[in-house]
């Protein structure tokens, strides 16, 4: 079966899919991104999605490549082209084509835009066995709320992590504390059985998941607490997870080389997990 990606303006042969050599995503990582989950077929959370992706262009001053409509309309064809059941849609947005310099060109570009789909595994109810997270120091730019493609600090920190044996890194600011993974939000519930996730600043990305699984948490009136935590008390937490378009929430059973709890999947990761496979099942499509 052959592979779409969708190329300014054409759905192309994934393995002939490219871009010009000075575009400034490429050369400057002058562009933004976004991942949307889809589950039996259906995007999850496709308006929060759509809308961070808006708020990623306007804090960098990209003009929107096409409108909502549009997009919307793109997504679909291209999920119908790859058959597309579980897995997810990639869209990168760069500030477009022109000679290097790294000042924005002084005669506005076309914005380009790439979209991608990939397949994955059925991401279910089971939360699974579990990962391993490994801590790296978090040594990224002040503007994390946006969510650019320039990912370099992201990747190192994954890469050390993989090598360590641990599936994701969780980046440790000046202060000790956790700000997030270097592709998922970050959780731990503490002995005293409260919920916590950082808050929301420049410092993190307000992840669409983790702002569904607030309102979750909610109607299963968990005390939810978004503040800082420090590794150390993650690492003496009851439970931790992550979450993410593409891991939903999956538990974190060892931060570095201590078990979390008791080394397994704990029952408010499992919970959430479930309810949150509930709401992509019941979610209604709204572009
Ligand atoms: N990553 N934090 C960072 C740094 C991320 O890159 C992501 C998403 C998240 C979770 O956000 P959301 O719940 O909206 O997926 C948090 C995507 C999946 C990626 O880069 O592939």
């Amino acid at each position: 079966m052959a592979r779409y990606a969708y190329v300014n303006g054409r759905y192309v042969d994934h393995r002939e899919a490219t871009v010009h050599i000075e575009d400034r995503g490429y050369q400057l990582a002058d562009g933004v991104y976004e991942v949307v989950g889809v589950r039996d077929g259906k995007l999850i959370d496709e308006k929060p999605h759509l809308d961070r992706l808006d708020r990623s262009l306007n804090e960098l001053r990209i003009a929107q490549p096409v409108s909502r409509r549009t997009l919307g309309f793109i997504i679909r064809e291209l999920m119908r082209r790859n058959r597309l059941r579980d897995g997810l849609v990639y869209m990168q947005v760069t500030r477009g084509v022109a000679r290097r310099d790294h000042a924005f060109p002084t005669t506005p570009t076309k914005p380009s835009l790439v979209l991608t789909t990939k397949n994955t595994r059925h991401l279910g109810a089971d939360a699974g066995p579990g990962i391993a997270v490994k801590s790296q120091p978090d040594i990224r730019w002040e503007r994390c709320d946006i969510k650019t493609v320039a990912l370099l600090p992201n990747v190192l920190a994954k890469q050390a992590a993989r090598e360590n044996g641990a599936y994701e890194a969780w980046l440790v600011d000046a202060a000790g504390c956790v700000t997030e993974g270097a592709s998922t939000n970050a959780w731990i519930v503490t002995k005293e059985g409260e919920l916590v996730t950082r808050q929301t600043d420049s410092g993190i990305l307000a992840g669409i998941t983790r702002g569904t699984l607030k309102s979750i948490a909610n109607t299963l009136q968990l005390r939810l607490v978004e503040r800082p935590f420090s590794l150390s008390e993650a690492k003496q937490a009851r439970e931790a997870f992550i979450t993410s378009a593409t891991s939903f929430v999956t538990p974190v059973i060892r931060i570095d080389d201590q078990p979390v709890g008791d080394g397994k999947p704990g029952p408010t990761a499992r919970r959430l997990r479930e309810e949150y496979v509930r709401f992509a099942d019941t979610a209604e499509v709204v572009i």
